[in-house]
């Protein structure tokens, strides 16, 4: 179902290659927004991309960069404008997770997951802010989680990393609100059918924490939440439906977290 217009409009989405960042550059295509599609993984991005329904006159443009790298990010950015000439919406889905106890994580582990999260919203929300704030007018959404609200055993390094892009989303708000560019904060809970679940699964098996579906029982609502419940919140936030809100943390966790 298409909620949105998007006709017209650029839209630059990292970690497109998979779960929510996928889904959000689907939605975008198929609203009309032209997308910039960045992943780490290059061929899963073009392989996965290639079936996107496109509206008439979006297209995809698919980079290949990692988000810690400042310099692939500015030329992603700039791919993006030479391409479409313009960039009004940057959707920031890329992130990485592991699960471990403080006293049993590497320094060298912490500092990864903090590098891709925070480094790479940050490196993310500068690069694409720039030419919307030259504009005078854009949207950016990065992606938190519940757990930069609930502590659980195991998520040290993820929940600092994502509570600092929810503070770091907060400031930038402040920043680029002049110009008329909104900066917003997606806290996706407990959401099924992505690769980091997945993952997230299969080393808390190995190291003794509970799976995903194991605490279904702590959401109001019963059940996980689909990938495209959280890209639904994405589009509503770029979109001008969401012109009074900015500097804002969505939770779209079924009633888990409500603060
Ligand atoms: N799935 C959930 O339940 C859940 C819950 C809360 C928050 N989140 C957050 O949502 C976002 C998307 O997660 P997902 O579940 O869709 O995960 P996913 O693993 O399915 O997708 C993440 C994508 O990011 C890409 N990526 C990782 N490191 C990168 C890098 N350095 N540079 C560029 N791309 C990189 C991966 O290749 C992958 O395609 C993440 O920020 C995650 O922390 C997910």
């Amino acid at each position: 179902m298409v909620i949105f217009d998007f006709g017209g409009q650029v839209s630059m989405v990292t970690g497109a290659a998979s779960g929510i960042g996928a889904q959000v550059a689907r939605s975008l295509l198929r609203a009309g927004s032209s997308v910039l599609a960045l992943d780490l993984d290059q061929a899963a991005l073009e392989e996965r991309s290639a079936s996107w329904p496109r509206a008439d006159g979006a297209s995809c443009l698919c980079v290949g960069a990692d988000v810690t790298d400042a310099a692939a990010v500015g030329a992603a950015v700039a791919q993006a404008l030479s391409a479409f000439g313009r960039l009004d919406n940057l959707v920031h889905s890329a992130g990485v997770i592991d699960i471990e106890t403080v006293d049993r994580t590497a320094p060298t582990d912490w500092e990864h997951q903090v590098r891709v999260n925070l480094l790479g919203t940050y490196l993310a929300c500068r690069e694409a802010s720039g030419p919307m704030v030259r504009a005078g007018r854009g949207s950016i959404v990065t992606v938190s989680s519940m757990l930069a609200r609930s502590g659980r055993p195991g998520y040290s390094a993820y929940s600092a990393s994502k509570g600092a892009i929810e503070s770091f989303a907060r400031v930038l708000a402040a920043e680029v609100a002049p110009a008329d560019v909104r900066v917003n904060t997606i806290a996706p809970g407990n959401i099924t059918g992505t690769a980091l679940r997945d993952h997230a699964d299969a080393i808390s098996r190995e190291r003794g924490f509970s799976v995903a579906t194991e605490r279904v029982h702590d959401i109001p609502l019963g059940r996980q939440g689909t990938v495209q419940e959280v890209a639904d919140v994405a589009l509503f936030l770029c979109s001008d439906a969401a012109s009074f809100i900015t500097g804002e943390t969505v939770n779209v966790s079924g009633g888990q977290v409500t603060w």
